[in-house]
């Protein structure tokens, strides 16, 4: 497969990437449930597009996208279907997927009884604030969410983050808050997680010091594992919500896991998070493959990082709102295929997927552009401009010049001739200092009206992309063997750490040492 597409990549990366994408300027963008977005500026000619298409089609991408939506075994390695696209269906469904979109309702009725008072706390006043515990897919999401829109917040309930074991983030996290008014959610799919254990035990001691028994109030658990959540109670009481097993964690900002978010947003912003996802799904579900938005961007995937052996994609959200988005999506896209072996053991050839990073635009443009205009790699873009169209206008035309012309330099460069001509007092030196090498993709994404649909329709484009990148690497995109070794040897090291044990490695020795010698 990829050796026929590999005399494509050698031809067009001998070409100039400007006039490859001038060729390709006229081009329609695809459309996909209100997002346009634009390739023109890759190293794509005709023959090439249509031999990365071919890819597509003789990969199986539509059956790929049929057996997702049927609910069939897609993720081999827990032998399940794969159901976030289920959380946010608007029409009845059956079997275990109208089980996974009901599971969303319990979540979304205790939010709105938290909101108007239904619900209150052991004191008979209503919380004024939410302290989310997790970590992972169980707290990027709804981290992202709550970031991107916090405006919409009612400003009656304040709504903290504690994901990590260093003491300091609880700490930090529940600094002013008071236990008498504060609801803890602690979520974990597996409720197995050192970090959201150790911390959910910290924090339930803190609510029981100041409301003893009555702390089962203040408690709510999302989990797909109820046994370990009952156990973990011990007898006491709490709300208790499911996070379906056949959706993966990092698939499940959909899910009650984002209990705090409809919370503090309020359930009906939620639901119009689901109801964009959901025109995004029927985008997926209905497109033909060289429409179909996730199907070309992970071909483009595919083509980038296998075929050209780009080793980073740098991602660019020209969109306050969306600061955190490449922090979420590093975990979508590199827990999800940042493998090289298969669900049948079986070692795939070439690179799979790039390392994914970025921030918002155009903050990173007094950080990192410098490396990415005249750095040593030239590794490929995408550019989200995706603002509140509505707000202030000077600052959404600046905005919008700054991307268009980042992704215009970064694509076309600046050469030494042009340097000189336009600034012909400067010296050879410093004018060599000035040429921007050009030839770096990028792919941009636009948005007319920002809001939480698009957002929704945005967050389940990648999510279908990077399943379909999956296939095209033969990977599955729905476990994660590689993050076990690690909380293994961590356990396996607390013993030396605390000074009862030594460490097998010499050098992990030395480090113990080190350190606790310091
Ligand atoms: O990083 C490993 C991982 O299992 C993620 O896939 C998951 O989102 C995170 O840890 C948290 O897992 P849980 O929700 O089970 O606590």
């Amino acid at each position: 497969m990829t050796a026929d597409l590999t005399p494509h990549a050698d031809r067009v990366t001998r070409s100039s990437l400007k006039a490859l994408a001038e060729a390709r300027a006229s081009m329609a963008p695809l459309r996909a449930a209100g997002w346009s977005i634009d390739l023109s500026r890759q190293y794509l000619d005709a023959d090439a597009e249509a031999a990365l298409l071919h890819f597509g089609r003789v990969s199986g991408l539509q059956s790929a996208a049929d057996h997702l939506f049927a609910g069939d075994i897609v993720n081999p390695s827990e032998n399940r279907p794969a159901l976030h696209w289920a959380l946010r269906a608007q029409a009845e469904l059956s079997g275990e997927a109208e089980t996974v979109r009901q599971s969303v309702q319990p979540a979304l009725a205790f939010a709105r009884d938290v909101v108007s008072g239904a619900v209150t706390s052991s004191t008979g006043d209503p919380f004024n604030a939410v302290l989310h515990i997790g970590i992972g897919g169980s707290d990027f999401g709804p981290r992202l969410i709550a970031d991107a829109f916090e405006d919409k917040a009612s400003g009656k309930i304040d709504l903290r983050f504690c994901a990590n074991v260093d003491p300091f983030d609880l700490d930090r996290a529940m600094h002013g808050l008071d236990p008498k008014r504060t609801l803890v959610i602690g979520v974990s799919k597996s409720f197995g997680t050192e970090e959201t254990l150790y911390n959910l035990a910290r924090a339930r001691k803190w609510l029981e010091e100041t409301v003893g028994d009555e702390s089962q109030q203040h408690l709510a658990l999302v989990t797909a594992n109820a046994d370990r959540a009952k156990a973990w109670l011990d007898g006491r009481e709490a709300h208790v919500f499911d996070m379906p097993l056949s959706v993966g964690g990092r698939f499940s900002l959909w899910s009650a896991a984002s209990l705090a978010c409809m919370i503090y947003l309020g359930a009906d912003v939620f639901e119009e998070i689901l109801q964009g996802a959901a025109d995004m799904d029927a985008h997926v579900r209905s497109t033909a493959l060289e429409e179909n938005a996730a199907m070309r961007l992970a071909l483009l995937d595919y083509w980038n990082a296998t075929v050209r052996n780009e080793k980073m994609r740098v991602l660019l959200a020209y969109a306050n709102r969306l600061r955190m988005l490449p922090t979420y999506l590093q975990q979508l896209e590199m827990e999800s295929n940042g493998k090289t072996v298969g669900p049948t053991g079986t070692p795939v050839s070439g690179a799979t997927a790039p390392a994914l990073w970025g921030g918002e635009g155009s903050v990173g443009q007094h950080s990192y552009h410098q490396w990415l205009h005249q750095g040593s790699q030239d590794v490929p873009c995408e550019f989200i401009l995706a603002p509140d169209r509505d707000r202030e206008p000077e600052g959404i035309q600046a905005l919008t010049a700054h991307a268009l012309a980042q992704a215009e330099v970064l694509a076309n460069g600046r050469g030494f001739e042009d340097v000189k001509r336009e600034e012909p007092d400067l010296s050879d030196d410093v004018a060599r200092q000035k040429v921007h090498a050009g030839g770096r993709a990028s792919t941009f994404l636009s948005h007319a009206k920002f809001g939480p649909k698009a957002f929704g329709a945005l967050v389940s484009l990648y999510e279908h992309r990077t399943y379909f990148a999956g296939q095209l690497w033969h990977l599955n995109p729905f476990d994660q063997w590689g993050v076990e070794r690690g909380k293994t040897m961590a356990s396996r090291l607390k013993p030396a750490v605390e000074g009862s044990a030594k460490a097998d490695d010499p050098v992990t020795s030395a480090l113990i040492s080190m350190i606790t010698g310091e």
